[in-house]
Protein backbone atom coordinates (compact mmCIF):
# COMPACT_ATOMS: atom_id res chain seq x y z
CA UNK A 1 0.00 0.00 0.00
CA UNK A 2 1.03 3.56 -1.00
CA UNK A 3 1.65 5.74 2.69
CA UNK A 4 0.52 8.85 0.62
CA UNK A 5 -2.00 7.68 -1.22
CA UNK A 6 -4.78 6.65 1.27
CA UNK A 7 -7.70 8.55 2.32
CA UNK A 8 -9.88 7.98 5.43
CA UNK A 9 -13.60 9.39 5.19
CA UNK A 10 -16.21 9.22 7.29
CA UNK A 11 -19.69 9.73 7.74
CA UNK A 12 -21.57 10.35 11.64
CA UNK A 13 -22.39 6.60 12.44
CA UNK A 14 -26.36 7.40 12.38
CA UNK A 15 -29.16 6.81 14.83
CA UNK A 16 -30.71 3.52 14.87
CA UNK A 17 -34.37 5.45 16.45
CA UNK A 18 -35.83 5.11 12.80
CA UNK A 19 -35.64 5.18 9.23
CA UNK A 20 -33.49 7.98 7.90
CA UNK A 21 -35.47 11.07 6.63
CA UNK A 22 -33.53 12.71 3.35
CA UNK A 23 -31.54 15.16 5.42
CA UNK A 24 -29.70 12.01 7.20
CA UNK A 25 -28.87 10.38 3.44
CA UNK A 26 -27.58 14.05 2.71
CA UNK A 27 -24.82 12.87 4.46
CA UNK A 28 -23.91 9.56 2.91
CA UNK A 29 -24.11 10.70 -0.82
CA UNK A 30 -21.85 14.19 -0.01
CA UNK A 31 -18.96 11.63 1.51
CA UNK A 32 -19.82 9.11 -1.54
CA UNK A 33 -19.25 12.05 -3.94
CA UNK A 34 -16.17 13.11 -2.19
CA UNK A 35 -15.05 9.68 -2.20
CA UNK A 36 -15.34 8.60 -5.52
CA UNK A 37 -13.73 11.39 -6.80
CA UNK A 38 -11.14 10.75 -4.61
CA UNK A 39 -10.65 7.67 -5.98
CA UNK A 40 -10.91 8.78 -9.81
CA UNK A 41 -7.82 10.69 -8.55
CA UNK A 42 -5.54 7.67 -7.67
CA UNK A 43 -5.88 7.69 -3.97
CA UNK A 44 -6.61 4.62 -2.00
CA UNK A 45 -9.73 5.48 -0.34
CA UNK A 46 -11.67 3.92 2.38
CA UNK A 47 -15.16 5.24 3.20
CA UNK A 48 -16.60 4.24 6.64
CA UNK A 49 -20.52 4.82 7.95
CA UNK A 50 -22.58 2.67 10.14
CA UNK A 51 -25.02 3.06 12.91
CA UNK A 52 -24.53 4.37 16.11
CA UNK A 53 -26.97 1.87 18.01
CA UNK A 54 -26.45 2.28 22.10
CA UNK A 55 -28.54 4.75 23.99
CA UNK A 56 -31.56 5.62 26.54
CA UNK A 57 -33.28 6.50 23.51
CA UNK A 58 -33.18 3.00 21.61
CA UNK A 59 -34.11 0.95 25.03
CA UNK A 60 -37.20 2.94 25.36
CA UNK A 61 -38.28 2.80 21.78
CA UNK A 62 -37.93 -0.95 21.47
CA UNK A 63 -39.74 -1.09 24.63
CA UNK A 64 -42.34 0.83 23.17
CA UNK A 65 -43.00 -1.79 20.24
CA UNK A 66 -42.48 -4.68 22.05
CA UNK A 67 -38.77 -5.95 20.97
CA UNK A 68 -35.74 -6.18 22.45
CA UNK A 69 -33.02 -3.65 21.93
CA UNK A 70 -30.93 -5.60 19.70
CA UNK A 71 -33.77 -6.70 17.46
CA UNK A 72 -35.26 -3.07 17.44
CA UNK A 73 -31.40 -2.02 16.16
CA UNK A 74 -31.45 -4.95 13.85
CA UNK A 75 -34.00 -4.00 12.01
CA UNK A 76 -33.48 -0.43 11.58
CA UNK A 77 -29.85 -0.49 10.70
CA UNK A 78 -30.68 -2.80 7.87
CA UNK A 79 -33.63 -0.42 6.81
CA UNK A 80 -30.21 2.23 6.98
CA UNK A 81 -27.79 0.31 5.11
CA UNK A 82 -30.39 -0.90 2.65
CA UNK A 83 -31.18 3.18 1.60
CA UNK A 84 -27.72 3.72 1.64
CA UNK A 85 -27.31 1.16 -1.10
CA UNK A 86 -30.51 2.64 -2.67
CA UNK A 87 -28.18 5.80 -2.87
CA UNK A 88 -25.74 3.55 -4.82
CA UNK A 89 -23.17 5.00 -2.31
CA UNK A 90 -19.68 3.01 -2.10
CA UNK A 91 -19.01 3.05 1.46
CA UNK A 92 -16.07 0.32 1.87
CA UNK A 93 -17.48 -0.90 5.48
CA UNK A 94 -20.85 -0.15 7.52
CA UNK A 95 -20.04 -0.24 11.08
CA UNK A 96 -22.57 -1.36 13.94
CA UNK A 97 -21.62 -0.17 17.52
CA UNK A 98 -23.30 -3.11 19.08
CA UNK A 99 -20.26 -5.36 16.90
CA UNK A 100 -18.89 -7.41 19.64
CA UNK A 101 -15.28 -6.36 18.14
CA UNK A 102 -16.30 -2.48 18.59
CA UNK A 103 -17.62 -3.07 22.10
CA UNK A 104 -14.65 -5.09 23.67
CA UNK A 105 -12.44 -2.47 22.35
CA UNK A 106 -14.18 0.76 23.89
CA UNK A 107 -14.43 -1.27 27.25
CA UNK A 108 -10.82 -1.35 27.35
CA UNK A 109 -10.37 2.12 25.63
CA UNK A 110 -12.88 2.95 28.89
CA UNK A 111 -9.85 1.12 31.28
CA UNK A 112 -6.87 2.53 29.49
CA UNK A 113 -8.29 6.23 30.26
CA UNK A 114 -9.28 5.29 34.02
CA UNK A 115 -5.90 3.95 35.05
CA UNK A 116 -4.23 6.54 33.00
CA UNK A 117 -6.23 9.19 35.39
CA UNK A 118 -7.81 10.30 32.78
CA UNK A 119 -11.77 9.37 34.27
CA UNK A 120 -12.50 8.97 37.52
CA UNK A 121 -16.20 8.55 39.63
CA UNK A 122 -18.15 11.12 41.09
CA UNK A 123 -21.26 12.44 41.29
CA UNK A 124 -23.55 14.08 38.49
CA UNK A 125 -26.30 16.25 38.96
CA UNK A 126 -27.09 17.73 36.01
CA UNK A 127 -30.39 18.70 33.62
CA UNK A 128 -30.59 15.52 30.67
CA UNK A 129 -32.22 15.33 27.64
CA UNK A 130 -32.65 12.20 26.87
CA UNK A 131 -33.75 11.93 23.02
CA UNK A 132 -29.89 14.21 22.77
CA UNK A 133 -28.30 12.18 25.30
CA UNK A 134 -26.83 14.84 26.59
CA UNK A 135 -26.44 16.80 30.33
CA UNK A 136 -26.75 20.13 30.18
CA UNK A 137 -26.72 23.26 32.61
CA UNK A 138 -29.14 25.74 33.69
CA UNK A 139 -27.30 28.47 31.74
CA UNK A 140 -27.09 26.45 28.70
CA UNK A 141 -30.94 25.94 28.17
CA UNK A 142 -33.07 27.72 26.02
CA UNK A 143 -36.24 28.99 27.36
CA UNK A 144 -35.45 26.65 29.67
CA UNK A 145 -35.26 23.30 26.84
CA UNK A 146 -32.80 21.44 25.65
CA UNK A 147 -30.65 23.91 23.76
CA UNK A 148 -30.18 21.44 20.63
CA UNK A 149 -33.42 20.11 19.97
CA UNK A 150 -36.22 22.65 21.83
CA UNK A 151 -37.25 19.13 24.00
CA UNK A 152 -38.38 19.04 27.57
CA UNK A 153 -35.06 18.39 29.69
CA UNK A 154 -35.01 16.08 33.24
CA UNK A 155 -33.18 16.90 36.55
CA UNK A 156 -31.27 13.61 37.25
CA UNK A 157 -28.41 13.10 39.58
CA UNK A 158 -26.26 10.08 39.31
CA UNK A 159 -23.09 8.55 40.33
CA UNK A 160 -20.63 8.79 37.17
CA UNK A 161 -17.43 8.76 35.78
CA UNK A 162 -16.14 12.04 34.24
CA UNK A 163 -13.54 12.55 31.83
CA UNK A 164 -11.37 15.20 32.84
CA UNK A 165 -11.65 17.19 29.19
CA UNK A 166 -10.41 20.40 31.34
CA UNK A 167 -6.46 18.88 31.15
CA UNK A 168 -6.76 18.77 27.33
CA UNK A 169 -8.28 22.19 26.84
CA UNK A 170 -4.77 23.95 26.50
CA UNK A 171 -3.28 21.73 24.07
CA UNK A 172 -6.84 21.29 22.00
CA UNK A 173 -7.01 25.12 21.92
CA UNK A 174 -3.36 25.15 20.28
CA UNK A 175 -4.05 22.66 18.00
CA UNK A 176 -7.15 24.63 16.93
CA UNK A 177 -5.49 28.03 16.65
CA UNK A 178 -2.65 25.83 15.00
CA UNK A 179 -4.07 23.83 12.14
CA UNK A 180 -7.05 26.47 10.65
CA UNK A 181 -8.15 23.38 8.51
CA UNK A 182 -8.86 21.40 11.07
CA UNK A 183 -12.59 22.55 11.72
CA UNK A 184 -14.72 23.46 7.99
CA UNK A 185 -16.34 25.82 7.67
CA UNK A 186 -14.27 28.35 9.20
CA UNK A 187 -17.52 30.30 11.28
CA UNK A 188 -17.80 26.53 13.04
CA UNK A 189 -14.26 26.88 14.08
CA UNK A 190 -14.88 30.37 15.44
CA UNK A 191 -17.63 28.71 17.38
CA UNK A 192 -16.30 26.16 19.10
CA UNK A 193 -13.36 28.50 19.96
CA UNK A 194 -15.83 31.25 21.20
CA UNK A 195 -18.26 29.85 22.70
CA UNK A 196 -17.13 26.39 24.19
CA UNK A 197 -13.36 26.48 24.68
CA UNK A 198 -13.22 30.22 25.67
CA UNK A 199 -15.80 30.12 28.79
CA UNK A 200 -13.49 26.42 29.24
CA UNK A 201 -14.12 23.17 29.09
CA UNK A 202 -15.81 21.43 32.11
CA UNK A 203 -15.21 17.38 32.83
CA UNK A 204 -17.44 15.67 30.55
CA UNK A 205 -19.75 12.46 31.98
CA UNK A 206 -19.02 9.73 30.30
CA UNK A 207 -20.90 6.89 31.73
CA UNK A 208 -24.90 6.23 33.15
CA UNK A 209 -26.36 4.25 35.12
CA UNK A 210 -29.84 5.08 34.55
CA UNK A 211 -30.09 2.45 31.82
CA UNK A 212 -28.83 -0.44 30.63
CA UNK A 213 -28.51 -0.37 26.61
CA UNK A 214 -25.13 0.16 26.27
CA UNK A 215 -21.69 -1.07 26.47
CA UNK A 216 -21.11 -2.23 30.17
CA UNK A 217 -18.12 -0.99 32.36
CA UNK A 218 -16.47 -4.12 32.60
CA UNK A 219 -14.70 -3.41 35.97
CA UNK A 220 -18.23 -1.35 37.11
CA UNK A 221 -20.94 -3.17 35.15
CA UNK A 222 -23.56 -1.06 37.12
CA UNK A 223 -22.13 1.31 34.41
CA UNK A 224 -22.63 1.93 30.66
CA UNK A 225 -20.63 3.99 28.55
CA UNK A 226 -21.67 6.89 27.34
CA UNK A 227 -22.94 6.83 24.27
CA UNK A 228 -20.54 9.71 22.65
CA UNK A 229 -17.54 7.94 23.56
CA UNK A 230 -18.77 4.87 22.31
CA UNK A 231 -19.57 6.18 19.09
CA UNK A 232 -17.05 8.75 18.86
CA UNK A 233 -14.47 5.69 18.74
CA UNK A 234 -16.31 3.90 15.99
CA UNK A 235 -13.70 5.86 13.86
CA UNK A 236 -10.55 3.70 15.23
CA UNK A 237 -12.35 0.53 16.49
CA UNK A 238 -13.18 -0.29 12.97
CA UNK A 239 -10.17 -0.08 11.67
CA UNK A 240 -7.64 -1.83 14.23
CA UNK A 241 -7.30 0.13 17.20
CA UNK A 242 -6.65 -1.55 20.41
CA UNK A 243 -5.11 0.12 23.49
CA UNK A 244 -2.46 -3.01 23.23
CA UNK A 245 -2.34 -2.99 20.03
CA UNK A 246 -2.20 -1.23 16.64
CA UNK A 247 -2.79 -3.23 13.40
CA UNK A 248 -0.79 -2.06 10.13
CA UNK A 249 -4.39 -1.16 8.65
CA UNK A 250 -5.18 1.34 11.58
CA UNK A 251 -1.50 2.43 10.86
CA UNK A 252 -1.82 3.01 7.73
CA UNK A 253 -5.52 4.59 7.52
CA UNK A 254 -5.13 6.58 11.19
CA UNK A 255 -5.47 9.96 11.09
CA UNK A 256 -8.75 10.32 9.32
CA UNK A 257 -8.54 12.84 6.46
CA UNK A 258 -11.65 13.56 6.96
CA UNK A 259 -14.88 13.32 9.38
CA UNK A 260 -17.74 14.74 7.46
CA UNK A 261 -20.47 15.27 9.96
CA UNK A 262 -23.53 17.65 10.42
CA UNK A 263 -23.40 20.84 11.75
CA UNK A 264 -25.24 19.92 14.97
CA UNK A 265 -22.37 17.77 16.02
CA UNK A 266 -19.26 19.57 15.38
CA UNK A 267 -19.02 19.63 18.81
CA UNK A 268 -18.79 16.17 19.96
CA UNK A 269 -16.03 15.95 16.91
CA UNK A 270 -13.79 18.81 17.71
CA UNK A 271 -13.68 19.15 21.54
CA UNK A 272 -14.93 15.80 23.14
CA UNK A 273 -13.09 13.65 20.04
CA UNK A 274 -9.87 15.28 20.15
CA UNK A 275 -9.53 15.25 23.34
CA UNK A 276 -10.03 11.28 23.80
CA UNK A 277 -7.73 11.06 20.99
CA UNK A 278 -5.44 13.10 23.05
CA UNK A 279 -5.77 10.87 25.89
CA UNK A 280 -5.09 7.69 24.07
CA UNK A 281 -1.57 9.66 22.48
CA UNK A 282 -3.22 9.39 18.67
CA UNK A 283 -3.08 11.95 16.38
CA UNK A 284 -5.95 14.20 15.76
CA UNK A 285 -8.21 13.72 12.32
CA UNK A 286 -6.84 15.92 9.83
CA UNK A 287 -10.03 17.36 9.05
CA UNK A 288 -13.61 17.83 10.38
CA UNK A 289 -16.39 19.76 8.30
CA UNK A 290 -19.71 20.48 9.49
CA UNK A 291 -22.31 20.41 6.21
CA UNK A 292 -25.35 22.42 6.33
CA UNK A 293 -28.67 20.63 6.76
CA UNK A 294 -31.47 20.35 4.39
CA UNK A 295 -34.53 21.23 5.43
CA UNK A 296 -37.63 21.95 4.30
CA UNK A 297 -39.60 24.91 3.40
CA UNK A 298 -41.31 25.26 6.56
CA UNK A 299 -37.53 24.05 8.65
CA UNK A 300 -36.58 21.12 10.11
CA UNK A 301 -38.08 18.04 9.14
CA UNK A 302 -39.85 16.26 12.10
CA UNK A 303 -42.58 13.83 12.94
CA UNK A 304 -44.79 16.11 14.53
CA UNK A 305 -44.96 18.64 11.29
CA UNK A 306 -45.80 15.49 9.33
CA UNK A 307 -42.94 17.03 6.75
CA UNK A 308 -40.65 13.63 6.26
CA UNK A 309 -39.54 12.49 3.23
CA UNK A 310 -37.37 9.44 2.22
CA UNK A 311 -34.82 9.17 -0.07
CA UNK A 312 -36.39 5.48 -1.28
CA UNK A 313 -39.46 7.13 -2.38
CA UNK A 314 -37.71 9.95 -4.36
CA UNK A 315 -35.84 7.37 -6.16
CA UNK A 316 -38.42 5.26 -6.82
CA UNK A 317 -40.26 8.47 -8.66
CA UNK A 318 -37.31 10.38 -10.22
CA UNK A 319 -34.27 7.56 -10.35
CA UNK A 320 -31.06 7.85 -8.31
CA UNK A 321 -29.31 10.04 -9.57
CA UNK A 322 -31.99 13.09 -9.98
CA UNK A 323 -31.88 12.69 -6.09
CA UNK A 324 -27.69 12.87 -5.67
CA UNK A 325 -27.61 15.44 -8.18
CA UNK A 326 -30.09 17.64 -5.85
CA UNK A 327 -28.41 16.49 -2.68
CA UNK A 328 -24.88 17.52 -4.18
CA UNK A 329 -26.03 20.79 -6.67
CA UNK A 330 -28.67 22.34 -4.18
CA UNK A 331 -27.08 22.34 -1.05
CA UNK A 332 -24.75 25.25 -0.50
CA UNK A 333 -21.24 25.06 1.11
CA UNK A 334 -21.90 26.34 4.14
CA UNK A 335 -25.99 27.44 4.59
CA UNK A 336 -28.61 25.00 4.66
CA UNK A 337 -30.87 24.03 1.84
CA UNK A 338 -34.12 23.62 0.95
CA UNK A 339 -36.12 20.61 0.18
CA UNK A 340 -38.95 20.96 -2.34
CA UNK A 341 -40.08 18.74 -5.04
CA UNK A 342 -41.23 21.73 -7.40
CA UNK A 343 -36.96 22.31 -7.16
CA UNK A 344 -36.41 18.84 -7.47
CA UNK A 345 -38.41 18.81 -10.73
CA UNK A 346 -37.43 22.42 -12.03
CA UNK A 347 -33.63 21.00 -11.60
CA UNK A 348 -34.63 17.75 -13.38
CA UNK A 349 -36.01 19.22 -16.19
CA UNK A 350 -33.66 22.19 -16.49
CA UNK A 351 -30.32 20.90 -15.91
CA UNK A 352 -30.48 17.10 -16.58
CA UNK A 353 -32.93 16.78 -19.69
CA UNK A 354 -32.27 20.10 -21.19
CA UNK A 355 -28.71 20.75 -20.85
CA UNK A 356 -27.10 16.66 -19.95
CA UNK A 357 -30.10 14.30 -21.71
CA UNK A 358 -30.21 16.60 -24.72
CA UNK A 359 -26.60 16.81 -25.63
CA UNK A 360 -25.83 13.43 -25.37
CA UNK A 361 -28.93 12.58 -27.36
CA UNK A 362 -28.80 14.99 -29.91
CA UNK A 363 -25.04 14.21 -30.78
CA UNK A 364 -25.07 10.58 -30.77
CA UNK A 365 -27.72 10.68 -33.13
CA UNK A 366 -26.41 13.32 -35.36
CA UNK A 367 -23.26 10.82 -35.08
CA UNK A 368 -25.76 7.92 -36.17
CA UNK A 369 -27.53 10.09 -38.92
CA UNK A 370 -24.26 11.32 -40.52
CA UNK A 371 -21.83 8.83 -40.08
CA UNK A 372 -23.73 5.60 -39.12
CA UNK A 373 -22.85 5.69 -35.55
CA UNK A 374 -18.80 5.56 -36.57
CA UNK A 375 -16.70 8.00 -34.52
CA UNK A 376 -14.71 10.51 -37.43
CA UNK A 377 -12.37 12.53 -37.17
CA UNK A 378 -10.96 14.57 -40.13
CA UNK A 379 -9.06 16.95 -37.73
CA UNK A 380 -10.92 20.02 -39.95
CA UNK A 381 -10.21 22.55 -37.27
CA UNK A 382 -11.82 26.07 -36.55
CA UNK A 383 -11.25 28.47 -34.08
CA UNK A 384 -14.37 28.22 -32.89
CA UNK A 385 -13.35 24.97 -31.52
CA UNK A 386 -10.16 26.24 -29.31
CA UNK A 387 -12.85 28.17 -26.90
CA UNK A 388 -14.86 24.89 -26.32
CA UNK A 389 -11.71 22.82 -26.21
CA UNK A 390 -9.81 24.96 -23.91
CA UNK A 391 -12.73 24.63 -21.28
CA UNK A 392 -12.68 21.02 -21.71
CA UNK A 393 -9.27 20.46 -20.70
CA UNK A 394 -9.46 23.01 -17.79
CA UNK A 395 -12.08 21.35 -16.48
CA UNK A 396 -10.08 19.21 -14.75
CA UNK A 397 -8.20 21.68 -13.02
CA UNK A 398 -11.21 23.67 -12.15
CA UNK A 399 -13.78 20.51 -10.35
CA UNK A 400 -10.54 19.52 -8.41
CA UNK A 401 -9.66 23.00 -6.67
CA UNK A 402 -13.59 23.16 -5.82
CA UNK A 403 -13.58 19.46 -4.30
CA UNK A 404 -10.33 20.50 -2.35
CA UNK A 405 -12.32 22.71 -0.52
CA UNK A 406 -15.50 20.51 -0.50
CA UNK A 407 -17.40 22.65 -2.82
CA UNK A 408 -19.34 19.91 -4.34
CA UNK A 409 -22.28 21.75 -5.70
CA UNK A 410 -19.74 24.41 -6.87
CA UNK A 411 -17.82 21.50 -8.79
CA UNK A 412 -21.12 20.49 -10.48
CA UNK A 413 -21.83 23.66 -11.50
CA UNK A 414 -18.36 23.68 -13.80
CA UNK A 415 -19.24 20.58 -15.18
CA UNK A 416 -22.08 21.79 -16.21
CA UNK A 417 -20.80 25.31 -17.26
CA UNK A 418 -19.16 23.06 -19.79
CA UNK A 419 -22.23 21.13 -20.90
CA UNK A 420 -23.34 24.09 -21.71
CA UNK A 421 -20.91 25.32 -23.68
CA UNK A 422 -21.36 22.12 -25.83
CA UNK A 423 -25.26 22.92 -26.54
CA UNK A 424 -23.84 26.66 -27.59
CA UNK A 425 -21.06 24.79 -30.02
CA UNK A 426 -23.53 22.83 -31.41
CA UNK A 427 -25.82 26.04 -32.16
CA UNK A 428 -23.11 28.00 -33.29
CA UNK A 429 -21.26 25.31 -35.31
CA UNK A 430 -24.73 23.88 -36.89
CA UNK A 431 -24.17 20.43 -37.60
CA UNK A 432 -27.27 20.28 -39.93
CA UNK A 433 -26.40 22.97 -42.47
CA UNK A 434 -22.64 21.14 -42.59
CA UNK A 435 -24.54 17.81 -43.45
CA UNK A 436 -26.40 19.59 -46.45
CA UNK A 437 -22.63 20.52 -48.02
CA UNK A 438 -21.08 17.29 -49.21
CA UNK A 439 -17.50 19.16 -48.99
CA UNK A 440 -17.98 20.38 -44.93
CA UNK A 441 -18.12 16.14 -44.79
CA UNK A 442 -14.56 16.77 -42.69
CA UNK A 443 -15.53 19.23 -40.84
CA UNK A 444 -19.18 17.62 -39.88
CA UNK A 445 -16.68 14.61 -38.21
CA UNK A 446 -14.64 16.93 -36.42
CA UNK A 447 -17.60 19.03 -35.12
CA UNK A 448 -18.88 15.88 -33.96
CA UNK A 449 -15.98 14.65 -32.67
CA UNK A 450 -15.56 17.57 -30.84
CA UNK A 451 -18.71 16.93 -29.17
CA UNK A 452 -18.29 13.22 -28.39
CA UNK A 453 -14.63 13.13 -26.36
CA UNK A 454 -16.05 17.06 -24.31
CA UNK A 455 -19.30 13.98 -23.52
CA UNK A 456 -16.73 11.64 -22.54
CA UNK A 457 -14.36 14.17 -20.49
CA UNK A 458 -17.32 15.60 -18.60
CA UNK A 459 -19.24 11.92 -17.87
CA UNK A 460 -15.29 10.82 -16.61
CA UNK A 461 -15.57 13.83 -14.05
CA UNK A 462 -19.25 13.76 -13.67
CA UNK A 463 -18.87 9.90 -12.55
CA UNK A 464 -18.29 10.31 -8.54
CA UNK A 465 -21.35 12.88 -8.72
CA UNK A 466 -24.07 10.84 -11.13
CA UNK A 467 -21.95 7.40 -11.22
CA UNK A 468 -25.22 5.55 -13.15
CA UNK A 469 -25.88 8.09 -15.97
CA UNK A 470 -22.00 8.61 -16.17
CA UNK A 471 -21.45 4.48 -16.98
CA UNK A 472 -24.73 4.93 -19.54
CA UNK A 473 -23.01 8.03 -21.51
CA UNK A 474 -19.66 5.54 -21.45
CA UNK A 475 -22.26 2.75 -23.09
CA UNK A 476 -23.08 5.12 -25.71
CA UNK A 477 -19.72 5.99 -26.68
CA UNK A 478 -18.84 2.48 -26.77
CA UNK A 479 -15.48 3.46 -24.30
CA UNK A 480 -13.33 2.09 -21.79
CA UNK A 481 -11.19 5.41 -21.76
CA UNK A 482 -12.22 6.34 -18.28
CA UNK A 483 -9.19 7.68 -16.01
CA UNK A 484 -8.48 10.60 -14.73
CA UNK A 485 -5.59 11.14 -17.41
CA UNK A 486 -7.56 10.65 -19.79
CA UNK A 487 -9.49 14.37 -18.75
CA UNK A 488 -6.10 16.04 -19.00
CA UNK A 489 -5.71 15.91 -22.92
CA UNK A 490 -8.52 16.36 -25.67
CA UNK A 491 -8.33 13.67 -28.61
CA UNK A 492 -8.81 10.43 -26.83
CA UNK A 493 -11.93 9.26 -27.77
CA UNK A 494 -11.21 6.14 -30.32
CA UNK A 495 -11.72 7.14 -34.15
CA UNK A 496 -13.92 4.20 -35.85
CA UNK A 497 -15.42 2.54 -32.97
CA UNK A 498 -19.33 2.69 -32.96
CA UNK A 499 -21.37 4.48 -30.88
CA UNK A 500 -24.50 2.68 -29.53
CA UNK A 501 -27.59 3.36 -30.47
CA UNK A 502 -28.91 6.56 -28.58
CA UNK A 503 -30.97 6.61 -25.46
CA UNK A 504 -32.33 9.01 -23.46
CA UNK A 505 -30.82 9.69 -19.94
CA UNK A 506 -33.47 11.24 -18.37
CA UNK A 507 -37.09 11.50 -19.16
CA UNK A 508 -39.21 15.28 -18.64
CA UNK A 509 -41.07 15.11 -15.87
CA UNK A 510 -44.25 16.93 -16.97
CA UNK A 511 -46.12 18.63 -13.95
CA UNK A 512 -49.36 19.07 -13.74
CA UNK A 513 -50.52 22.75 -12.32
N1 LIG B 1 -25.37 9.20 16.12
C1 LIG B 1 -24.99 10.55 16.01
C2 LIG B 1 -23.66 10.68 15.33
C3 LIG B 1 -22.53 9.96 15.98
S1 LIG B 1 -21.06 10.12 15.07
C4 LIG B 1 -19.87 9.45 16.03
C5 LIG B 1 -26.05 11.32 15.21
N2 LIG B 1 -26.88 10.58 14.49
S2 LIG B 1 -28.08 11.18 13.60
O1 LIG B 1 -28.72 10.04 13.02
O2 LIG B 1 -28.88 12.06 14.37
O3 LIG B 1 -27.44 12.04 12.49
C6 LIG B 1 -26.56 11.48 11.55
C7 LIG B 1 -25.99 12.58 10.67
O4 LIG B 1 -27.05 13.13 9.89
C8 LIG B 1 -25.41 13.74 11.49
O5 LIG B 1 -24.19 14.17 10.93
C9 LIG B 1 -26.46 14.82 11.36
O6 LIG B 1 -25.95 16.11 11.43
C10 LIG B 1 -26.99 14.53 9.97
N3 LIG B 1 -28.30 15.10 9.76
C11 LIG B 1 -29.43 14.87 10.48
N4 LIG B 1 -30.45 15.61 9.96
C12 LIG B 1 -29.99 16.30 8.89
C13 LIG B 1 -30.55 17.14 7.94
N5 LIG B 1 -31.82 17.48 7.98
N6 LIG B 1 -29.77 17.58 6.93
C14 LIG B 1 -28.47 17.21 6.81
N7 LIG B 1 -27.89 16.41 7.70
C15 LIG B 1 -28.59 16.02 8.79
O7 LIG B 1 -26.04 12.54 15.26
Amino acid sequence: MNKNKSYYISTAIAYTSGKPHIGNTYEIVLADAIARFKRLQGYDVYLQTGTDEHGEKIELKAKEVGVTPQQFVDDVATQIKDIWDIMNTSYDRFVRTTDPHHEKVVQHIFKYMYDKGDIYKGQYEGLYCVPCESFWTESQLVDGKCPDCGREVQSRKEEAYFFKLSKYQKQLEEYIETHPEFIQPVARKNEMINNFIKPGLQDLCVSRTSFKWGITVDFDPKHVVYVWLDALTNYITNIGFDVDNTTDEFKYRWPADLHLVGKDIIRFHTLYWPCFLMSLDLPLPKQVFGHPWLIMNDGKMSKSKGNIIYADDLVNEFGVDAVRYYFLHEIPFAADGIFTRELLIDKVNSDLVNILGNLVNRTVSMNYKYFDGIIQNYNVKEDIDDDLINSVIALNNKVSAKMDELKVGEALQEIFDVLRKCNKYIDDTMPWTLAKDESKKERLGTVLYNLLESIRICAVLLNPFLTQTSDKIFEQLNTEIKSWESTLTFGNLEVGKVLAQPVHLFDRIEVER
